[in-house]
């Protein structure tokens, strides 16, 4: 390929996944000649990396796509030429029906061909490229590791993909399709990475996996290595202050993870443990393989561990079958646990899942108004989550400027955004703050 400078946009869809394979296609990008542009105007391959989860992300990408067709046009008049490529789950699940719908697209790869992107490139500047094989091949031993500069870019947190994929077919979820089987990357793999962001001024790592808790790595000795454990390797290594991990499955939680937030003050006290429902036929018919009453114990076993730990999850309403007593149900299971925050969505058949199939579909109406129900309890215990933190200390890491003159701006060990009166040279600092007033999505806290 040309090492001439050319400029590269990606816009990412979807989940931190995706936020960190963007970061990955851009690093592998980089020894190649392209250098990131956030104007897509200027840009000479223009990258979709998408999601697949629920009908809107995909529809989103196709009137992007629409949107591009128009811009390549324009550039072609200044004598310009752009390349453009959807990337993540939707090309993954849509590939052909992409190159079939949209002829404006150049290349479509999946989340196992990231490695290959350089080559891929090349190849759709000749003919348009279709690539979503699951290789053999290891694809993060093959990826570029980003350089000190673009880690420096970044930021002070960021995101680490330490397993993919899924293989618990809850029978609403395109992960187990898109995403394929679960695969765990090797501690070392691992703790080389981490220590390459420490290195370059990263304080907090968060550790990504469509299935994280399930993490099962071989260290150097060939022993398998669960996700408590990786956690005690990487609480080891210097200047990381800060660790949390994301997203996991009930039946996961097995006693040696539960231990570390006991035992690991870096494992802030947040956990994003996804429940979907709570009602016990509601989870059979979504093949979660957990109960109401198995949930709740996980939940009663890490508070007992880790007393003040705030707990978010995710739900689904408007699943196949669910009637008025079931989302009660849920209701009643928000009730007893008490989230400090959580994410909602209303169920969307995805084709090639079991869900997609069943009869009884709850009437959209239904489920909107079961939404909204939901998220007003949720909002409810938000605030009272955040109301409780009032006089508090607590320690920020001070991130980035913030809102207001004279603010800087981070988070809590609880993931809260806090707004500080505080000096710009503190930034990258955790400091410890009391916290002085509650607004409606932060706090705001003063110096101690
Ligand atoms: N419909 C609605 N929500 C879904 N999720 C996954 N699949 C679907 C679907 N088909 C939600 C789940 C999951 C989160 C990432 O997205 O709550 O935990
Ligand atoms: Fe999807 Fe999560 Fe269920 Fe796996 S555990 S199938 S990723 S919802």
């Amino acid at each position: 390929m040309s090492q001439t400078p050319k400029r590269l946009f990606i816009k990412t869809y979807g989940c931190q996944m995706n936020v960190y394979d963007s970061d990955r296609m851009v690093d592998a990008l980089t020894p190649h000649g392209y250098s990131q542009t956030n104007d897509m105007g200027e840009a000479d391959l223009i990258l979709l990396n998408t999601c697949h989860i629920r009908e809107k992300a995909s529809e989103k990408v196709f009137s992007e796509l629409g949107r591009l067709k128009q811009l390549r046009e324009d550039r072609a008049e200044q004598g310009k030429t752009t390349m453009i490529g959807v990337a993540g789950c939707v090309a993954q699940a849509e590939g052909d029906e992409i190159i079939a719908r949209a002829p404006v697209v150049d290349l479509v790869f999946g989340p196992q061909s990231y490695h290959r992107l350089p080559q891929l490139v090349k190849q759709a500047s000749e003919a348009r490229v279709i690539d979503t094989d699951f290789p053999e091949e290891d694809k993060f031993t093959q990826l570029p590791a980003p350089t000190k500069k673009a880690t420096i870019a970044r930021g002070l947190t960021a995101f680490l993909t330490v397993q993919e994929g899924c293989d618990k077919f809850c029978s609403f979820c395109v992960v187990p399709y898109t995403r394929g089987n679960e695969v765990s990357r090797p501690v070392a793999q691992i703790v080389t990475e981490a220590k390459g962001l420490a290195e370059a001024g990263v304080r907090e790592i968060t550790l990504l996996g469509q299935n994280v808790n399930a993490y099962h790595g071989l260290d150097d000795a060939g022993k398998d290595t669960g996700l408590g454990a990786l956690l005690v390797e990487l609480a080891k290594i210097k200047g990381l202050d800060r660790l949390r991990y994301t997203t996991s499955h009930p039946n996961d939680m097995d006693d040696a993870l539960i231990a570390t937030h006991r035992d690991l003050p870096q494992l802030m006290p947040y956990l994003h443990l996804p429940v979907q429902s709570g009602s016990d036929k509601i989870l059979k018919s979504m093949n979660r393989k957990h109960t109401r009453a198995s949930y709740i114990a996980v939940i009663e076993n890490i508070r007992l561990h880790r007393p003040g730990i705030a707990i978010s999850g995710d739900f689904i309403v408007g699943f196949p079958g669910e009637t008025e007593e079931d989302f009660c149900d849920t209701l009643s299971l928000i009730e007893h646990v008490g989230y400090a925050s959580a994410y909602s969505f209303k169920y969307s058949p995805r084709p090639g899942t079991p869900g997609a199939l069943m009869q009884d579909q709850v009437e959209a109406k239904v489920a909107d108004e079961r939404l909204q129900r939901l998220q007003a309890l949720i909002k409810k215990q938000q605030a009272e989550f955040n109301q409780q933190c009032a006089g508090k200390t607590m320690d920020v890491l001070l991130e980035k400027p913030g809102r207001l003159p004279g603010q800087l701006a981070g988070r809590s060990p609880y993931l809260q955004a806090v707004h500080v009166d505080a000096d710009p040279g503190l930034i990258g600092s955790i400091v410890s703050i009391r916290v002085k007033s509650i607004g409606p999505n932060s706090l705001y806290g003063e110096l101690l």
